[in-house]
């Protein structure tokens, strides 16, 4: 069986941004398995508009989401909420989203982004998405990495395989599903 194609999506945009140390993290552990290809996505890569009004950046993303079977949101919180480009770039998006997989690995202050894979939850649904139940939650980020972008939590390393163990299930499953029958979305 081919690896799957998995999208580790950096969520802030941020100057100063914690997001791709995070990313890096996820994507150290998710290429340790043959069965996973990771693709980066950085938002800040992308000039998606505001006005939904499709650029060469819309159709790029487009292109990318669509090659990919499954993702990895990698999300801050913010007033206890999704980074503002983060929704957009889920708006910006429509077909290409669907009947694929996701799993979230949020981080924040206090709260550990808790409240943004919950957000999250609602708005993937929506885009005819499948969200994985187990999800990674880091909470007091700053503090947890190592020079190097270690992170001394096994419960938080257990998570993540967890997490990418659903996601590998359900794309196998979704990629079947869609090849035999087109979704009905
Ligand atoms: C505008 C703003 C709002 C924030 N609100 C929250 C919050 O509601 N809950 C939380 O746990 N952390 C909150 N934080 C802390 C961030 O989660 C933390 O700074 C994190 O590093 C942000 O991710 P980033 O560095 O990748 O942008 C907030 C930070 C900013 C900049």
């Amino acid at each position: 069986m081919q690896p799957i194609k998995l999208a580790i999506v950096v969520g802030s945009v941020r100057s100063g941004r914690v997001g791709p140390t995070v990313a890096a993290w996820v994507r150290g552990v998710a290429e340790q398995r043959a069965t996973i290809d990771v693709v980066d996505v950085d938002l800040a890569d992308f000039r998606l508009p505001d006005s939904l009004v499709a650029n060469d950046d819309t159709e790029r993303f487009i292109r990318t989401i669509g090659a990919c079977d499954a993702f990895v949101f990698v999300t801050p919180e913010y007033n206890h909420g999704i980074p503002g480009p983060l929704k957009n770039a889920l708006d910006t998006v429509k077909y290409e989203w669907r009947a694929k997989p996701v799993g979230f690995v949020s981080y924040g202050g206090l709260g550990g982004g808790i409240r943004a894979t919950e957000q999250l939850r609602q708005i993937t649904a929506e885009l005819h998405m499948v969200s994985v139940r187990d999800a990674v939650s880091l909470h007091r980020v700053r503090k947890r990495f190592d020079d190097e972008g270690g992170l001394d939590d096994a419960a938080a390393v257990d998570g993540l395989g967890r997490l990418l163990d659903q996601l590998e299930w359900w794309a196998v499953a979704v990629a079947g599903a869609r090849a035999a029958r087109d979704y009905p979305g």
